[in-house]
């Protein structure tokens, strides 16, 4: 998995716009486990979710075995996502009413 100049801002282009990913490039390993570290606020949970397919950044690119991910459909990325993905929320969003039975 490969990032190259990854940046994510939320509300672009309104007054609220907020940078929270700026150039990112980095390479995970194939059988390496690795962690990401930082202070809250400083875009975990945004670089996570680019990660999984979960947000699309503002700019840059990723490829997973040589396939730039975001170059795919919505239904082709969601089809990736289902074979090469697993994800861990933080938040699990459960709701009371909706029981097993
Ligand atoms: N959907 C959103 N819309 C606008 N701003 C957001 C959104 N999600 C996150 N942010 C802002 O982006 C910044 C990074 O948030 P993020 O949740 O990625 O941080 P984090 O490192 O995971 O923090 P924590 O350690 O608390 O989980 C924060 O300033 C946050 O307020
Ligand atoms: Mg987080």
């Amino acid at each position: 998995m490969t990032l190259k100049n990854i940046t994510k801002k939320y509300n672009q282009g309104k007054a609220n716009e907020v940078q929270v990913l700026k150039d990112i490039s980095l390479s995970f390993q194939k059988n390496k486990l690795t962690a990401i570290m930082g202070r809250s606020g400083r875009g975990k949970t945004t670089l996570i979710n680019v990660l999984g397919l979960m947000y699309k950044p503002t700019k840059g690119t990723y490829k997973i075995k040589e396939t730039d991910v975001f170059n795919l459909s919505e239904t082709e990325q969601a089809l990736f996502r289902n074979q090469h993905i697993v994800f861990v929320f933080q938040s699990y969003f459960l709701e009371n009413k909706l029981t097993a039975f």
